[in-house]
């Protein structure tokens, strides 16, 4: 048997293992049939992925004895939305699940966080086991119990805080990810060796180029060290009630202006905006005098030697933007983790050196925005 890598996520009552490696998705059934409270399971995943995997997870499930189904939603952020919410939730009732039935989310965040918001409502709580099949879902949100859906006044405004059983993430399943999924979800994996790992930061630089070609070790090794990362902020402020839990939105106050100009849609997914954001937090530390300048290039090196977008005018394909400064700090006060008019963002000393602040000087942050417009 190849080497499975396990994260345990410490929470009173609730803790849970993330199992990482090749194969698990023939291994689900033999996996999580001792935590299930009765043999039955109903899988919901994406149209894409169901037909790539639907059936392996379904038959693995049926091999070890467990009743199974299987649901499906179309493909892409707009599953999240209120509409398929309400006929998902139905089309679950529709299979007469009990308070005992299990729910397992197989795909990207968009079927995680939906499955999730589903499994924490549906009879009012059944449990649910996440088998992410993104890079994205497999270091970052399946992890940690954050649920949601979008609403029209924006991305993740209605959800739950509420914890998979299991996390199975299966790295064979990233070989058919496009590319420019894969690359967006390895920003995230980056973004925990800037938060306090200088040594993962290093390792991510030597080894990028191999972990995205395929790797199977180094892909394990980089999604348990960011598991682990994200496990252990977690454990300790699960509800993001002290700013621990904020760090691991580096990259995220840019990131999300970037995504609200350019419409949430195919011209900057969401990895590759927390990636141009990261390294826009770097600059902004130097230009602040926090960081080293040396550090601030080093970051914006290694992100652009790996093909991530890092200067705004490479950012929308064909159609390039006029970008204004104004105009991404009104985004940024519309956020939802901007307190009471004061923006927060999440600096550093340097790699492996972050924190969080709310007194960034308007004027800086104004001249690191129109630095990185004419860049
Ligand atoms: N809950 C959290 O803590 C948290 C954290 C970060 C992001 N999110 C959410 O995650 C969502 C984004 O997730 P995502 O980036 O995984 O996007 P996604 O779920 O939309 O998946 C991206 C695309 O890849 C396809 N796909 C998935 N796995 C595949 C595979 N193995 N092979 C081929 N194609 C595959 C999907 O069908 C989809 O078209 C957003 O809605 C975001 O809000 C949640
Ligand atoms: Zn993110």
């Amino acid at each position: 048997m190849s080497s499975i890598g396990t994260v345990r996520v410490d929470l009173a009552g609730r803790g849970y293992d993330i199992a990482i490696g090749p194969g698990l998705i023939d291994r689900a059934g033999e996996l999580s049939a001792k935590l299930l409270a009765r043999p039955r399971v109903i899988i919901v995943s994406d149209d894409i992925v169901a037909e790539r995997y639907g059936a392996r997870l379904f038959n693995s499930f049926k091999k070890a004895g467990i009743e199974a189904s299987i649901l499906f939603v179309p493909a892409g952020e707009r599953s999240k939305e209120f509409d398929t919410f309400g006929q998902l939730m139905n089309a679950l009732l529709d299979q007469r699940p009990d308070r005992k039935t299990t729910l397992v989310a197989l795909g990207g965040g968009v079927v995680g966080d939906l499955v999730g918001f589903a499994a924490s409502v549906l009879l009012r709580g059944v449990d649910f086991i996440q088998v992410p099949t993104t890079l994205l879902a497999q270091v970052d949100s399946s992890v940690g119990g954050k649920t949601a859906i979008n609403t029209r006044h924006g991305k993740n405004l209605v959800g739950t805080f509420y914890q998979p059983r299991l996390v199975l993430a299966d790295t064979d399943v990233l070989d058919t990810l496009p590319r420019r999924e894969l690359l967006a979800g390895y920003a995230e994996v980056v973004k925990y060796g800037l938060i306090d790992d200088p040594a993962f930061f290093d390792w991510c630089e030597k080894n990028a180029a191999d972990l995205l070609a395929g790797d199977a070790a180094k892909r394990t090794y980089a999604i348990e060290q960011s598991c682990r990362a994200k496990a252990r902020i977690v454990a300790a402020d699960e509800r993001e009630t002290t700013d621990l839990r904020a760090l691991l939105n580096l990259g995220h106050t840019f990131g999300h202006a970037l995504e609200a100009e350019t419409g949430l849609g195919p011209d900057l997914l969401h990895g590759e905006a927390v990636g141009t954001g990261m390294a826009m937090a770097f600059d902004l530390s130097a230009r602040l005098g926090l960081c080293p300048a040396a550090d601030a290039s080093r970051v914006r090196a290694h992100l652009g030697a790996v093909g991530l977008p890092v200067r705004l005018r490479s950012i929308g394909g064909d159609n390039r933007r006029q970008w204004n400064a104004a105009k991404l700090i009104e985004h940024m006060r519309g956020d939802k983790k901007a307190q009471a008019g004061h923006l927060t963002f999440i600096l550093a000393r340097g790699i492996g050196k972050a924190f969080v602040t709310r007194e960034v000087d308007e004027a800086a942050l104004r001249g690191l925005l129109d630095q990185a417009i004419a860049a």
